[in-house]
């Protein structure tokens, strides 16, 4: 078992990484409060792994909440209806929600644990490589708004996080795909060596090599802590972990939430931030051919879907990273080094977007 802790003083937590990590009661014990825990999943990963998550707490009260599967579900409703049955349940502020699934129960889960009775104790089991590696970790929490996604949310952070890759080998192979697309993201922000390993392992994660998935994994998990203990509302540094996301968010907007895989949608984002810094002589054209070719190696996707220009840059403006009204992006001053500026030329950005 490999663990890596978020630092964040009261608020610290450990996150268990390693094959079996959801079937330790050991792992959860601390970590909940009272003798109620409602587990919050989904239609797809239910009949999976609920069984066996729910047994582990036989002494304890257990409601299971079984959501339909999609980012669709993200929305006020779906949390309202967590909610009444949270209530009807006679839940009070000394229980427990456990998330169950992908980055889409995570968020929902986080965001109901952190308005329920002003905030309750939640845990993290993600099952998806791209929840693992990053939706699980840091305490954002969101559901979304037509205006835009997760532009309603809070900061809430889990008191454990629970990563066994166990729960990987029933992934789709494009869930794995979008999994790589954060790790991608990671080495390009933050970790050129991490990078430059993954240029050459990209065929092992996807084959699921134990080993390779592992150290993605761990690497990711400890870059995330390492940059959320830094700045855990967002202030600065946290911001570059958006890298790709203002476009990609924009993307998943506009062809309808679920239509594109939240990582595919950053893939192409990451692509795009890419080639304005290439334009803003920051980084090479050969910088900007390696991005493309791991990202291509990961069955990822490189180029925008047939969206009118004019309307992704509508839809950007209400990335919450905006400040005075402009879009804030998150650019590459090299391989392995990201910043966040508003100081670029919008008709380099348009004309971007046209020739995309
Ligand atoms: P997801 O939750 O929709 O899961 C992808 C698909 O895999 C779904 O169909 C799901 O039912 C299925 N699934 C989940 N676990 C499975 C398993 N073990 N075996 C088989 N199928 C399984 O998508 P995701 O990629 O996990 O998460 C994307 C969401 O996470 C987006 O809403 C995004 O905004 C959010 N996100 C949040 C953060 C954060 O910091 N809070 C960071 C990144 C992404
Ligand atoms: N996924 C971006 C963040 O957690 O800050």
């Amino acid at each position: 078992m490999h663990i890596e802790t978020v630092n964040l003083e009261d608020n610290s937590y450990p996150i268990f990484i390693g094959e079996g990590a959801s079937l330790s009661l050991e792992n959860f014990e601390g970590y909940i409060a009272g003798k109620d825990i409602a587990i919050v999943t989904n239609e797809v990963v239910a009949p999976l792994y609920l069984n066996e998550i729910s047994d582990l707490f036989s002494n304890m009260n257990v409601i299971e909440y079984i959501l339909p599967d999609g980012e669709q579900e993200k929305k006020l409703k779906t949390v309202h209806k967590i909610i009444d049955r949270l209530m009807e349940a006679g839940l009070g502020r000394d229980s427990t929600l456990i998330a169950l699934g992908g980055g889409v129960v995570g968020d929902i889960t986080g965001f109901t644990a952190s308005i329920f009775m002003r905030g309750i104790n939640f845990i993290q089991i993600p099952t998806t490589l791209l929840a693992q590696v990053d939706a699980s970790v840091g305490g954002k929490t969101a559901v979304n708004h037509k205006a835009g996604k997760n532009l309603i949310g809070s900061f809430h952070q889990p008191k454990c996080v629970i990563c066994d890759s166990r729960f990987l080998e029933t992934l789709k192979a494009t869930e794995i795909s979008a999994g790589l697309s954060e790790i991608i993201k990671y080495g390009l922000i933050y970790d050129r060596e991490f990078f430059q390993w993954l240029q050459k392992n990209i065929q092992q994660i996807l084959s699921n090599d134990p080993v390779a998935v592992a150290h993605a994994i761990q690497r990711s998990c400890a870059i995330k802590a390492e940059i959320v203990a830094q700045d855990e509302k967002e202030q600065s540094v946290r911001a570059l972990l958006n890298f790709g996301h203002t476009f990609g968010h924009a993307i998943e907007k506009l062809t309808g939430y679920g239509n594109w895989t939240h990582g595919d949608a950053v893939a192409v984002g990451m692509v795009l931030a890419a080639r304005l810094s290439e334009n803003m002589s920051l980084i090479t054209p050969e910088d900007v051919q390696n991005i493309e070719e791991a990202l291509t190696a990961a069955n990822l996707p490189i180029s925008l879907p047939s969206i009118d220009p004019t309307e992704l840059l509508a839809a950007m403006k209400s990335d919450k990273k905006a400040k005075d009204r402009k879009i804030q992006l998150v650019l590459l001053k090299k391989i392995g080094e990201a910043f966040l500026t508003a100081d670029y030329a919008k008709e380099d950005l348009t004309n971007l977007l046209r020739a995309s």
